[in-house]
């Protein structure tokens, strides 16, 4: 520190990058706050995070360059050779004047690439995928072993449904690495200190164990925050088995337990070390669980302006999740942008809490709540109707008016969708709010 590096690297006269300026820039914030509110370690994290570097297509020939990205997650983005060469031909690019030797330098080139490669990309999609550490591949439970990052024990998470299903096939391709297996409770129940309380007196890891969780949205909620506090945080990699854990719950880093006052109360970000999406596992997933899903890959669809819920299983997950993980890559910490992924929930939650949580579901509320947003928004709401069918639910327009208030606390500030896309914390007059809201329940 105070030593000049910004300085003196400026005077070498090449292009320079400043890390602490790409944190703060990333962070939307000083280095300063982010210190006071999120503590050294995070900074750590942010500053060993700051740069993605598109390399030149020959950057690999040379010796050097393939070594200094032994330390980077290096990923190639394979596209065919008609393809690239329709995007540069007739531009000013030197190697790409002529047709045969471009498509020479194509095939040349495809050993360094494969060489340097962590990830093979096919978009930009899988690229953002890679950058959060998702892997999303049919059949990927069986190369678990493999996908899982370090060489320590593994402690394997999840619940008794989901295990006696999957179970076996996760313990087999965990291999020697699995030293210890637990099961919390099916359901929010795996959601409370007294579940949280028995997995942490059973984990027999060290610093270098990795907890697996194994199952919905529940289990990786549960398991990942048991992580995050465990030995003052070890890695954790969900294995996603249902819709809602694939598209949504085990992205992000998100992890907690609910209170009795309330659902997801306690918990922390906790990025994981890696989340494994096998897409084929939703093939044992119960009907009703699968609609719970559907609602969050219809609000996905929306905020990403493209019908994602038409696409089939394996495709519609990889979507969906990368266009999780690239909303949460850049607000990691739920500050701005992140918050689009509320869309519909203010609704939804207030819904919710008035039924106790008994009666409505998650997925349910959800649909009713997207209802809502796109009414407030001016938006066309047949696509809700047609695939999630919601329908009124049975309680007190009261309590779920207090509910809805009790939890914005002030302004009344929701997502919106807007012909650009989404806006989020705008302030909707009271009046207009509670108009939806009662439309949601039934008479
Ligand atoms: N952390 C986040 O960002 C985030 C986001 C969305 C939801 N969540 C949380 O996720 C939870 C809901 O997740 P959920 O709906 O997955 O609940 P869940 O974990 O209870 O799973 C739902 C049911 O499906 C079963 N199941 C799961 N995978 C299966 C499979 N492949 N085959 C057969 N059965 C299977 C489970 O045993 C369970 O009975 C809520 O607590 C919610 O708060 C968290
Ligand atoms: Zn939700």
């Amino acid at each position: 520190m105070g030593a000049g590096k910004t300085t003196a690297a400026r005077a070498v006269g090449l292009p320079v990058v400043d890390s602490d300026e790409l944190v703060e820039e990333t962070a939307g914030k000083t280095i300063a706050e982010i210190f006071s509110d999120d503590g050294e370690g995070a900074f750590r994290e942010r500053e060993a995070d700051a740069i993605v570097l598109a390399l030149g297509g020959g950057a690999v020939t040379s010796p050097s360059v393939r070594d200094a990205l032994d330390d980077a997650l290096t990923v190639w983005l394979d596209v065919d050779v008609d393809t690239c060469w329709e995007r540069v031909r007739g531009s000013d690019r030197p190697l790409a004047q002529d047709e045969t030797a471009f498509r020479r330098l194509y095939e040349e080139r495809r050993a360094l690439y494969a060489e340097v490669a962590d990830v093979v990309a096919r978009d930009v999609h899988d690229v953002v995928l890679a950058a959060a550490g998702v892997h999303v591949e049919r059949g990927a439970l069986r190369k678990l072993g493999e996908l899982l990052p370090g060489d320590g024990p593994v402690a394997l998470v999840s619940d008794p449904h989901v295990a006696g299903i999957h179970g076996m096939d996760a313990q087999l391709s965990l291999g020697a690495r699995l030293a210890q297996t637990h099961e919390l409770p099916p359901g929010e129940e795996a959601k409370t200190l007294i579940a949280l309380d028995r997995l942490w007196q059973e984990l027999r890891l060290d610093r270098r164990g990795t907890i697996v969780a194994l199952g919905g949205g529940c289990t990786t909620d549960a398991a990942g925050y048991a992580a995050s506090a465990y030995l003052r945080g070890i890695p954790w990699v969900p294995v996603a088995t249902s819709l809602v854990a694939q598209v949504d719950a085990a992205i992000g880093g998100k992890t907690g337990i609910d209170l009795p006052q309330g659902k997801n109360l306690v918990g922390a970000f906790h990025w994981p070390a890696r989340t494994v999406i096998d897409p084929a596992l939703l093939e044992t997933l119960p009907e009703a669980q699968r609609r719970e899903g559907l609602s969050e890959v219809v609000k996905t669809g929306l905020l990403a302006g493209e019908p994602l819920w038409e696409l089939p299983d394996d495709e519609l997950v990889r979507r969906c999740a990368a266009f999780k993980a690239a909303v949460c890559l850049r607000d990691p910490r739920d500050q701005g942008e992140r918050k689009m992924l509320n869309l519909g929930h203010t609704f939804a939650h207030a819904l919710e809490t008035a039924a106790a949580y008994q009666g409505i579901t998650h997925g349910r509320a959800v649909a009713l709540g997207l209802l809502a947003a796109l009414r407030l928004s001016g938006r066309d709401t047949a696509v809700v109707e047609e695939l999630l069918r919601p329908s009124p639910v049975k309680v007190d327009r009261e309590r779920v008016w207090e509910a809805l208030l009790r939890d914005k606390k002030g302004a009344l500030r929701l997502v919106l969708l807007g012909d650009d896309g989404p806006t989020w914390d705008v302030e909707v007059p009271a009046e207009d709010v509670r108009r939806e809201l009662d439309r949601l329940i039934a008479s």
